[in-house]
């Protein structure tokens, strides 16, 4: 008897570049998801969460685009995954809609990332608000089973399971119920400018964060001007020393070494040489990153992702009928 496969789902806001924390928390297992013969892999460039936030509509057009031909980059291959755009495919805003009408406002209270947000400036909104309601939408449209983010989506995908579980009961069994994947380690890669909040690529400081597209030298500098302390020991303690462990954690996480065996090698060696191997660590797991994105042109992007939205729009219709006819909005004969 053969196994059914699994189906994996994950999706990237094309809100500003794509950065290593992403990368170590997220874009890298999807990758190595694609390879594994288990899953059904399903990408998606969610472009209707990115309007949750102000932004300008062309520069929006244009970053939309330019993250799809990241995600290739990585090695997101089409002829493996289904690659697509989020609002090429209205079967999420529907899913949405019919989740929104199980989801009491008391659990959209709690969710952290919007009350962050607001908290930081970003106006309030129904949109904003509901955010995690069309992430859950996004995940039950295609009954994923797995979902690849970082340790920051671990609140979201427990309402996605909250509202599985709620739909299956209040109608009838439609959904399984989605586990996350959140590495062990690197899961919340931290700020090089701030190692006490995470890497994130809303923070106005460019220093923040390395992004999957900044060149060896640019790579270096941040890297040198990362925020330690006075202490000239490198080693693990989040307490004291949180940016130096964020730099162990990420050069662990970049080259499969123990943070022992590194602490061990750098320990009294001096800053300069453990961030200068940090650099270097980086640069070459980026390397092949760097020389697929200069292959790629945009037109041969724009055909791979017309090409997904069909295929996505085919396989989302399907699924939804049951969604339809489960709620009572089945077609009328
Ligand atoms: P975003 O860049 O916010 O669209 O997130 C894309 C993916 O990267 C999501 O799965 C996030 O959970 C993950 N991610 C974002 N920032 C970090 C971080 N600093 N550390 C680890 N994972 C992250
Ligand atoms: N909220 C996720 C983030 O900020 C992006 C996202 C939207 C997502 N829909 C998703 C991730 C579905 C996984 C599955 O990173």
């Amino acid at each position: 008897m053969t196994e059914q496969k699994k189906t994996v789902f994950s999706g990237v806001q094309p809100t500003g570049a794509m950065h290593y924390g992403g990368y170590l928390g997220a874009f890298r297992n999807w990758v190595a998801l694609q390879e594994d013969d288990a899953y059904d892999v399903i990408y998606c460039i969610v472009d209707l969460h990115a309007m949750t936030v102000p932004y300008d509509p062309h520069e929006f057009s244009r970053r939309r685009l330019e993250t799809a031909k990241m995600v290739l980059a990585l090695g997101i291959d089409a002829d493996k995954s289904l690659l697509y755009m989020q609002s090429q495919v209205p079967q999420h805003a529907e899913l949405a809609w019919i989740l929104g009408t199980l989801t009491p406002t008391g659990v959209l209270n709690r969710m952290t990332q919007y009350k962050d947000k607001v908290e930081k400036g970003i106006p309030s909104s129904l949109g904003l608000y509901s955010y995690p309601v069309l992430m859950a939408a996004d995940i039950l449209l295609f009954h994923a089973d797995l979902v690849p983010v970082g340790d920051d989506q671990k609140q979201h995908l427990e309402m996605s399971r909250d509202l599985a579980a709620r739909f299956n009961n209040r109608f009838a069994e439609v959904f399984p119920i989605p586990e996350p994947l959140i590495p062990e380690t690197s899961a919340r890669v931290m700020s090089l400018a701030d190692p006490t909040s995470k890497m994130s690529k809303s923070d106005p400081n460019p220093k923040n964060r390395i992004n999957l597209d900044d060149t060896p030298d640019v790579i270096r500098k941040k890297i040198k001007s990362a925020v330690t302390d006075s202490d000239p020991v490198v080693r693990y303690d989040i307490e004291t020393k949180p940016g130096i462990s964020n730099l162990l954690e990420i050069m662990s996480a970049t080259t499969g070494r123990s943070i022992e065996s590194l602490s061990d090698e750098f320990g009294t060696g001096g800053y300069g040489r453990f961030k200068e191997a940090v650099a270097e660590a980086i640069v070459a797991e980026l390397a092949p990153v760097r020389m697929k994105l200069e292959d790629l042109d945009d037109a041969e992007v724009a055909r791979i992702l017309q090409k997904g939205a069909l295929d996505a729009r085919t396989s989302a219709e399907r699924f939804q009928q049951q969604v339809r006819d489960a709620v009572g909005l089945g077609r009328i004969e």
